[in-house]
């Protein structure tokens, strides 16, 4: 089959915020003879940023309940002590720069009636530092603004070429530990391109749809981190998932939409059916870390109790006005927050692990980067502080810009055999069709494994009876190097991140942030946020102990 080859200066894959704010920050600043190229599998705009609610943290000279070390000691402190603390820092001092470029590129964050800008709270923050746009629509009102500039600002727009609807599906890596680009699926017309370029940029984002319950949207399969790891690149904490809380709970619906923890920050409370407030005993109520409320509720349904968020404490008026989004989507399912309780359940949310970088996106593997939730910077430790999320993709984003705009990105067209025959793989067509399994039914039952076994509580039973149950499904991509659709890649990937998330899981013993073992020996009590146990076992390379 013949296949097309492109060459371009930089490809960044994903067009979540990480991916649009580094191809605007490129074609503003970089050389690239050869252009830049944002692949998307997907539709420009889908995206887990683009549900992004609670908002980005600013730590802004403005607002002076605040400071640089204040926000370290919390991201440090949800973190439980496994945050880098030089990353902590950096991308905090970095936090007033990269709001106000947001600003510049046409975000409109919320201000009150005397123009300044609103800080909301949420939880383990110890101040109000968290900005956010058209109420409860932060990552859509941002999304929005750097879209709108890609497409339309013209000294920006020619430099960039956008692929929709295009899968990256494998890197290609020479026999020198080089990316040299990659191998691209087009979805809708099934061919395949090879595309190269001297430096290639994964800002894929996460991997919450290998959970049955998830805030996150279907795309977000854990592509860009199970390409890094069939590329032998180091990932690390992976085992550290992040479970929101506060996801609206509806009979008969496996979808989770995110109700945001802001609306605890604003003083909404959890109660359970019998009426208890039950997170009133905790130092931090119902704003205590991530990690402690989600076990929490976790075991009050595991009691059989139902748990609902109390929003009576906020009013009505500033609800709607607040939250907008939230109001109508209860509404839209027969809560109406001004008489009824929202009831709400854990879902998989966010993933502090990644593929293993430095604050720039460098990844172990040469001229391969790596950007957003995609990556581990180690900014998040164990546990990631809300919305620091967002703010990591736009500080990284950035200083991936500075670090390769130093760089000659002129290709060069020398391509060694290692690459040459992972292309060949390509373009040959036999072994790889499709052989009848049902993709849809094999992905649900990927999700309930890991929901059942590798979820908000583990024990080593669980993990192990995860992987075994993952490796009869699993069979079916030996000896595949091809696929037959988007989903089929997407099931590969998501199997592959799957035995990733089990294997750090296993390979930590001990509970700590969001990891909850337990059958472990070091345990603590459900509800709280101990950061005692030591830190040091179990840690290991996760891509060097797939099954
Ligand atoms: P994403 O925004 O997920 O973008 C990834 C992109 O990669 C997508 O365009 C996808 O289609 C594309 N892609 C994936 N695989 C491939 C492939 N193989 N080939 C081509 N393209 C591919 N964080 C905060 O800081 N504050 C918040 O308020 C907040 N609220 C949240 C609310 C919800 C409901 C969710 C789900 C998350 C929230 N988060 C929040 C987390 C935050 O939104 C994400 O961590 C962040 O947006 C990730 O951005 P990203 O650019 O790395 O990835
Ligand atoms: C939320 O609004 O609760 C989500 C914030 C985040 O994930 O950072």
């Amino acid at each position: 089959m013949p296949m097309k080859h492109s060459t371009y200066s930089v490809i960044i894959v994903g067009s979540g915020i990480a991916g649009l704010y580094a191809a605007i920050k490129l074609a503003q600043t970089a050389i690239a003879p050869d252009g830049i190229l944002l692949l998307t599998k997907s539709a420009l705009s889908e995206c887990n940023s683009r549900y992004a609610q609670g908002g980005i943290v600013g730590v802004l000279d403005e607002n002076k309940q605040d400071s640089i070390s204040l926000h370290v000691a919390d991201t440090i402190k949800a973190g439980c002590g496994l945050s880098d603390f030089n990353v902590v820092k950096f991308i905090s001092e970095n936090s007033q720069h990269a709001i106000k470029d947001l600003m510049a590129c046409g975000v409109d964050f919320d201000k009150n009636d005397q123009n300044q800008l609103n800080f909301t709270l949420e939880g383990a923050h110890s101040v109000r530092r968290i900005l956010h746009v058209g109420g409860d629509a932060t990552g859509f009102g941002i999304e929005k603004a750097l879209v709108d500039k890609i497409k339309n600002d013209k000294t920006i727009a020619p430099n960039i070429t956008i692929y929709e609807q295009t899968l990256a599906v494998e890197l290609l890596i020479d026999s020198h530990d080089n990316c040299r680009g990659l191998i691209a699926f087009n979805s809708a017309t099934k061919e395949y391109e090879t595309l190269y370029a001297p430096v290639t940029v994964l800002a894929t984002g996460g991997t919450g749809q290998v959970y049955k319950y998830t805030t996150n949207p279907s795309v977000t399969t854990g592509d860009g981190l199970a390409l890094a790891i069939k590329a032998h690149a180091e990932i690390k904490d992976m085992e550290f998932i992040q479970f929101h809380p506060t996801a609206l709970s509806l009979e008969n619906s496996d979808s989770r939409f995110l109700i945001s923890e802001s609306v605890r920050g604003e003083g909404a409370k959890l109660i359970n059916n019998k009426g208890e407030y039950f997170m009133q005993n905790h130092p931090q109520k119902d704003l205590a870390p991530r990690d402690v409320v989600a076990r929490e509720i976790y075991a009050q349904l595991s009691k059989g109790n139902k748990v609902y968020l109390d929003a009576s404490f906020i009013g009505v008026d500033k609800f709607k006005k607040r939250f907008p989004n939230i109001y109508k989507t209860c509404l839209e399912n027969n809560i109406d927050i001004t008489k009824d309780f929202i009831p709400v359940s854990p879902a998989a949310h966010y993933c502090m692990g990644g593929i293993k970088t430095e604050v720039n996106g460098k990844t172990s593997i040469k001229n391969l980067y790596a950007i957003g939730e995609a990556a581990c910077t180690s900014l998040h430790g164990a546990n990631r502080l809300a919305s620091n999320s967002l703010l990591e993709c736009v500080v990284c984003a950035y200083e991936l810009v500075n670090t390769i705009s130093k760089q000659d990105l002129q290709s060069s067209n020398i391509i060694d055999e290692t690459v040459l025959n992972t292309i060949k793989n390509y373009t040959e067509t036999d072994s790889d069709c499709y052989d009848g399994y049902d993709v849809h039914e094999l992905k649900i039952k990927l999700k309930n494994i890991m929901w059942n076994n590798v979820g908000i509580i583990r024990t080593e039973d669980s993990l192990l009876t995860a992987l075994s149950e993952i490796s009869k499904i699993d069979d079916i991509f030996v000896n595949k190097n091809k696929c037959f659709s988007l989903e089929e890649y997407e099931l590969r990937n998501m199997l592959l991140v799957s035995k990733c998330i089990i294997n750090a899981a296993l390979n930590r013993k001990e509970s700590i942030g969001a990891h909850y073992r337990a059958d472990s020996t070091n345990n603590f009590s459900l509800s709280t946020n101990d950061c005692s146990a030591d830190k040091s076992e179990g840690k290991a390379d996760d891509s060097k102990i797939i099954a």
